[in-house]
């Protein structure tokens, strides 16, 4: 295969320094840490605090992501934002981020909730190859603490705060072979912040009702699609690039929950091993979980050059898609990460 591809050159991630363990939503709805572990795997997450918010925290994972592959800013000539916490509606979390990190270049929001960074790594990856950009910074953020209901035990618990990224270089071998982008919007009201946009504005009314935060109507068939959904884009993916399943070293899986993470690893048929499981420590972080578990694999070893990746990711919408790669950044040198 030779011809014009993007690869990864370098990752990044941010978290906030304040923990919120299990036992902090003890106290505000009829919950324990005990459920919380069986039922998601998830122990504690990070939550922003003062101060901090989606571009903060996307600027931080972007500088991270930069330094460690040694870019200077003036090289990227595309940054793209994937979130579903924007920092404002008007204008784009892109905008605070660039100017942040000292960028000149054009750069947009990407909005496909958990699905938000496997979609971003197609579209970058899609405008290196096409040779309008030459170097793409791609971030995942979200402040998903901020539009939580706290008095609802089905949602408050699962999601936490942070960002990862990464930098995207022309190669001429891939990098990123190919992905799968799917939306299924009938399906729009199962996951979703009803108010707060310009089909119902925040009223007092609509605050009173907590319907400026998010809701999950069926909990259980997010959970079964999610499982399908992705093994289906999984096996897609692969089949187009003509990659057997066995071949694959690491599948980085949205971090929604560690029992979603484990069927899919058995609707693959792979060995658990190559499932990365990284929500213990973070919960489900939306569009960011992706390239923050990438960068915690790179930076432990666990992702080598010549590696087959997979991504695969599920969200509100309904959406979901899958990415295969070769894994191309080489050792980090030192950690710039969060
Ligand atoms: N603490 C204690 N009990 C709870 C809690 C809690 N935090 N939450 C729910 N329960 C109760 C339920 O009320 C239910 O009680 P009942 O039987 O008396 O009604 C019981 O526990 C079992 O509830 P289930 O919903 O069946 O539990 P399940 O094992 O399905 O786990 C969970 C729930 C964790 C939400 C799971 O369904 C899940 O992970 N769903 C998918 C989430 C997801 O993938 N989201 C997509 C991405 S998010 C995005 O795009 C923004």
């Amino acid at each position: 295969m030779s011809g014009r591809y993007a690869r990864i050159a370098s990752t990044g991630s941010a978290l906030p320094p304040q923990v919120i363990p299990n036992a902090y939503f003890e106290s505000l709805v009829e919950t324990s840490d005990a459920w919380i572990v069986e039922r998601t795997g998830i122990r504690e997450r990070r939550f922003a605090g003062q101060g901090e918010s989606t571009a903060t925290l996307a600027s931080a994972a972007g500088q991270a992501a930069m330094q460690v592959a040694g870019t200077a800013p003036e090289t990227i000539d595309l940054m793209i934002v994937c979130t579903c916490t924007p920092e404002r509606s008007i204008p784009s979390t892109a905008a605070f981020v660039q100017s942040r990190l000292g960028l000149s270049c054009a750069a947009f929001d990407l909005n496909a909730a958990c699905a938000g960074f496997v979609y971003g790594l197609s579209v970058a990856s899609a405008q290196i190859r096409a040779g309008s950009a030459e170097r793409v910074l791609l971030i995942g953020a979200e402040v998903l603490s901020r539009v939580l209901d706290m008095t609802d035990r089905t949602t408050c618990v699962l999601f936490g705060d942070g960002a990862g990224a990464v930098v995207l270089e022309p190669s001429d071998e891939p990098g990123v072979i190919d992905s799968l982008l799917a939306l299924d919007g009938r399906q729009a009201e199962l996951l979703t912040v009803p108010a707060g946009g310009t089909g119902e504005p925040v009223t007092h009314e609509a605050i009173a009702q907590r319907r400026n935060l998010l809701r999950m109507l069926d909990r259980q068939a997010v959970f079964k699609q999610a499982v399908v959904a992705m093994a289906d884009a999984a096996r897609e993916v692969l089949d187009k690039a003509g990659i057997d399943p066995s071949e694959v070293s690491a599948v980085i899986g949205h971090q929604a929950n560690a029992r979603i993470l484990t069927a899919l690893g058995r609707r693959l048929g792979l060995d658990p091993q190559r499932v990365v499981i990284d929500i213990e420590r973070v919960g489900n972080t939306s569009a960011a979980s992706i390239p923050i578990a990438l960068d915690r694999a790179w930076r432990s070893g666990r992702l080598k050059p010549g590696d087959i990746v997979l991504t695969a990711a599920f969200g509100a919408g309904l959406t979901w898609g899958a990415n295969v790669m070769r894994w191309t950044a080489p050792s980090p040198a030192g950690d710039g990460g969060g």
